[in-house]
């Protein structure tokens, strides 16, 4: 070392490579993101005692549906991404599916023909839950730990309690939420503290919920489909009008399905199949944005982000028309797909201007979505990976409590078309191939996604959002391809969104004013919004791994 080091020499030296912003969290062979710490360890604790991917994932499941009420959860659903080192991939659908009574026109008033409250608070609103039974189905199949011990830290952290962090407290102070649990006597109890309010850091204890979840432990899946968990639940429904029922929780299957499989310059994408509508929409926005050299711009500049909006835009036409549950409907995904039809999409986007919605397609937007659900990704020392995003649809779900349980139930029936042919409570028009039927899982955006790099694992990802999970994704993946950052850069970079109707840009109001003015002189009408997303990603570089949580909410990245 020379004695005298001239400064911008000296700043070289003392930050090798290292590019600006949040770095991410390092590991030489295994990572857990997941939105919360507790959860995190767990998964952690999960693989440094022998576990692989597949029993991290169930163990935070369990971990998240105590530390973070609004969206982890046994009464709610979600999909389950695998791939294992071999190379082999799968997905598992645990979703919630419609209830056997339900109807197409369940949520209409029949007095006015309008759209109730129904489908989003109360009783009325949830799907038969699927989480329980999709951990056990993904544990017995790809897990290697007893699944005793997969149970025993959510079980702790319930029955000793953990010192609520500062976002969960104030979520749950702030008037919406307050308003919406405290018209469940039961939720108000727990959650509420009878109205009392649980401070930050104060520690919070879940003892109906721990004896829920040590029934699980001891006689599994079982219990709560079969056993006295349904039959709480099925009588708790009963009392309330609530439509799920014992015969209900008893059919209850998890379907494990293929995933959906494609490309981007090069790199392979695998992602969630119908009934999420994220993969196809993934694989659709990356095929208009390749070769357009969009990217030549850079990021975050006006005309990236228009390419994006403008692909988005696009694709969200094609959501409302064509997604539902394929069991149900028929999804042409290999048209969606086609790379021809992609092509003309593509040849439609105009560098200098928006396309106005109404001249893409006139038709439909799907169901309402919104405000919680939750994302964790994980990556073993042996090279499985799992992606999850699960969820009890809005936050806190439906707002009820199973009586005795200790756990939220989901308001999951919303992602329907509760009114095919009328408008929303949005105003706008919804799918037919999403209308409610018995059995039929509503449609979804939640897009657990992996990036493979010459075959083998480079990247996993996902968000929560509603529609705002599939552009989330979609941007954090670019941000790596295409802008050359690194994974948390990739988190942390600001994000926009389009869904074809509205006709307008969401913009988180991070982006510069002079983008936003550039992006207005190309037509788009701006709509500034906070956080879109909470994005869990773990990306493979060389002999690291990175891990990023989202720093818009107290997500946690950990390895070793
Ligand atoms: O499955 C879906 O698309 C929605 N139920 C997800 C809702 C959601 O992401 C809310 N989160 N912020």
């Amino acid at each position: 070392m020379p004695r005298f080091i001239p400064g911008f020499l000296l700043l070289t030296v003392l930050l090798p490579q290292t590019l600006p912003g949040r770095q991410p969290v390092h590991a030489r062979h295994a990572m857990v993101v997941t939105r919360e710490p507790h959860a995190t360890d767990a998964g952690l604790a999960t693989l440094q005692s022998g576990g692989n991917a597949i029993d991290a994932a169930v163990a935070v499941a369990f971990a998240l549906a105590v530390t973070h009420p609004s969206a982890g959860n046994l009464g709610g659903g979600g999909f389950m991404l695998i791939r294992l080192a071999s190379g082999a991939s799968t997905f598992i659908d645990f979703r919630e599916r419609a209830p056997g009574s339900a109807s197409r026109d369940m949520y209409l008033d029949p007095a006015t023909g309008k759209p109730t409250q129904d489908s989003l608070v109360g009783y009325r609103a949830s799907g038969v839950p699927g989480t329980v039974r999709g951990m056990e189905y993904a544990h017995a199949k790809y897990g290697k730990k007893p699944w005793k011990s997969l149970l025993n830290p959510a079980i702790k952290l319930a029955a000793d309690g953990f010192p609520l962090s500062y976002g969960l407290s104030q979520n749950l102070r702030s008037a919406n939420t307050s308003a919406r649990l405290a018209r469940f006597p039961e939720t108000k109890r727990i959650f509420l503290k009878n109205g009392a309010f649980y401070d930050f850091n104060e520690t919070f204890k879940q003892p109906d919920l721990a004896r829920t979840l040590k029934r699980i432990r001891d006689y599994g899946a079982k219990d709560f489909y079969e056993g006295r968990i349904a039959h709480l639940l099925a009588a708790d429904m009963a009392a309330h009008h609530g439509e799920i029922t014992l015969e209900d929780l008893r059919a209850y299957k998890a379907i494990e399905r293929k995933t959906i499989e494609g490309s981007y310059k090069g790199y392979g994408i695998v992602t969630a199949p119908p009934p999420s509508s994220g993969g196809v929409g993934l694989l659709q926005m990356f095929g208009m944005l390749e070769s357009t050299g969009y990217e030549k711009s850079g990021a975050g500049s006006a005309l990236s982000l228009h390419y994006e909006a403008e692909a988005m835009r696009r694709y969200f036409a094609d959501r409302a028309e064509y997604l539902g549950d394929p069991d149900f409907v028929k999804v042409p995904v290999s048209g969606l797909l086609n790379p021809q039809y992609i092509a003309s999409r593509r040849a439609t986007i105009d560098p200098a201007k928006a396309t106005p919605s109404s001249q893409i397609r006139a038709g439909a937007l799907t169901a309402y979505e919104s405000t919680e659900t939750t994302h964790f990704s994980i990556v073993d020392a042996a090279g499985n990976a799992v992606s999850v995003t699960y969820t009890l649809n809005g936050g806190f779900g439906s707002g009820v409590t199973a009586t005795g349980l200790g756990f939220l139930l989901n308001n999951e029936m919303d992602d329907f078309s509760s009114a095919p042919g009328h408008p929303n409570l949005f105003g706008l028009l919804q799918g037919e191939a999403d209308a409610i039927a018995p059995h039929k899982t509503p449609l979804s955006a939640m897009t657990p996604t992996i990036v493979t790099k010459d075959g083998k694992l480079y990247m996993v990802v996902g968000s929560p959002g509603g529609p705002t999970i599939i552009t989330a994704v979609m941007q954090v993946i670019l941000n790596v391809l295409d802008f050359h950052m690194n994974m948390q850069q990739a988190v942390d970079q600001s994000r926009i969104h389009h869904q074809w109707m509205p006709d307008s840009l969401s913009v988180e109001n991070t982006v510069s004013p002079d983008t936003i003015e550039l992006l207005k002189q190309r037509g788009h009408t701006i709509r500034l919004t906070n956080a879109m997303g909470e994005v869990a990603a773990i990306r493979l570089d060389g002999q690291w791994i990175e891990g990023a949580s989202d720093g818009r909410v107290e997500g946690n990245a950990k390895g070793y």
